[in-house]
């Protein structure tokens, strides 16, 4: 069943890649991770909010400023919500899923500083819930190409430079998130994806706001989900999230879920992507949890080369520096003098204009 093939093979997986990553292995290794990157409004973040069930800072403008890792963690029904920001050296528990929003904000107005600054510096949260998928995402400033009031004027640079920096790896799967009213040919986002990724093997496109399509165009995105248009090999997926209004409503997410559904399967073009499993919210969380894995799997042989390669280096370095103090009192003068000649003799290389040979 699904549900046991996701605990024989999903799971050990990501605690895999998790562990390695609170080991502190990404300072030197590029883990795989799935990076979402879009224009600004697209719905970024909006399709992380489906995702993890909690409210992220969303809306009109630049309001993700900061790159924001999102680990999501199933945990088994009855066990306790329970969440946690860390960024710096600061790290604090979130009590309550309606926290998050201001946790977020907090955070990004000491990197960022209060207004519309960017900042490269990380955010990242930790949710454990029985309602989310087994997930890293990080979520990117949009892009942009005029500066408004307060940013510099080559903020769009910025931000490009950004984004580089997360899809570049060959580790990191890009989610392209694309509005249904907007000419996915054109979209700046879909051409970085392109760039860095030519073969389109680590693409996914994701189209949003289905609900806003412009009458007659329909055919057009089935036409794209149905991967006839811009082939990528991920393909695509199509999802419908909360409108503006929605929100000023304060519609829940749970309601929105069902709102979505009801969507996809009352829309005269869009049910067949439905039912063929192309359409919302949890085909979206199923889809990138297989697709992490699959990832994950390809990447581990390339991963396990360059560690073995890291520790080669490391055990040579170590090697070089010789034994520790003795613990025998009467050895430890000859050390001390083994330690200093060496030192001299490095002193004397470096005056040279040559490198350290000595290990100490
Ligand atoms: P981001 O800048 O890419 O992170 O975009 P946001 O997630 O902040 O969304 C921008 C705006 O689009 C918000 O007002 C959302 O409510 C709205 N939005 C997102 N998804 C949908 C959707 O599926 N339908 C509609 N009508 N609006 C949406
Ligand atoms: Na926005
Ligand atoms: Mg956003």
């Amino acid at each position: 069943s699904l549900n046991q093939q996701y605990e024989e093979k999903v799971r050990p997986c990501i605690d895999l890649i998790d562990s390695l990553r609170s080991l502190g292995v990404e300072k030197d290794l590029a883990l795989p991770a799935i990076a979402v990157i879009g224009d600004q409004s697209s719905g970024k973040s909006s399709v992380l909010e489906a995702l993890s069930g909690v409210a992220l800072p969303r809306g009109s403008g630049i309001v993700t400023r900061c790159p924001l890792e999102l680990k999501m963690k199933k945990i088994t029904k009855g066990q306790k919500w329970n969440g946690k920001i860390h960024y710096r050296d600061f790290a604090e528990e979130i009590q309550e899923p309606a926290n998050v929003e201001q946790n977020i904000c907090q955070a990004q107005d000491k990197m960022a500083g209060v207004g519309v600054g960017i900042s490269d510096e990380l955010i990242s949260l930790e949710i454990a819930s029985p309602n989310v998928p087994d997930l890293t995402l990080i979520d990117l400033p949009g892009i942009t190409r005029v500066a408004v009031k307060g940013q510099p004027a080559n903020i769009g640079e910025q931000i490009k430079k950004l984004i580089w920096k997360f899809i570049g790896k060959q580790e990191t799967i890009n989610l392209v998130v694309v509005p249904c009213n907007v000419d996915i040919a054109t979209t700046e986002a879909l051409k970085m994806a392109q760039e860095v990724d030519p073969e389109g093997e680590r693409t996914l496109g994701i189209l949003t706001k289905p609900d806003l399509v412009d009458k007659g165009t329909e055919e057009t995105v089935v036409d794209i989900i149905n991967n006839k248009a811009i082939p990528l090999k991920k393909g695509y997926m199509i999802v419908r999230c909360r409108g503006q209004k929605e929100i000023t409503k304060k519609v829940s997410l749970t309601t929105a879920l069902e709102k979505e559904r009801n969507f996809f399967q009352e829309h005269s073009h869009f049910q067949t992507l439905y039912y063929d499993g192309h359409a919302s919210v949890p085909k979206l969380a199923e889809k990138l949890t297989l697709e992490l894995v699959h990832h994950i799997q390809k990447s581990l042989p390339h991963l396990e080369e360059q560690i073995e390669t890291k520790l080669k280096q490391t055990q040579s370095k170590l090697d070089n520096l010789g034994c520790g103090p003795p613990s025998e009192p009467s050895e430890k003068l000859g050390f001390l003098i083994d330690k200093v000649t060496s030192f001299t003799q490095d002193a004397v290389y470096l005056s040279k204009g040559e490198d350290l040979r000595c290990g100490y």
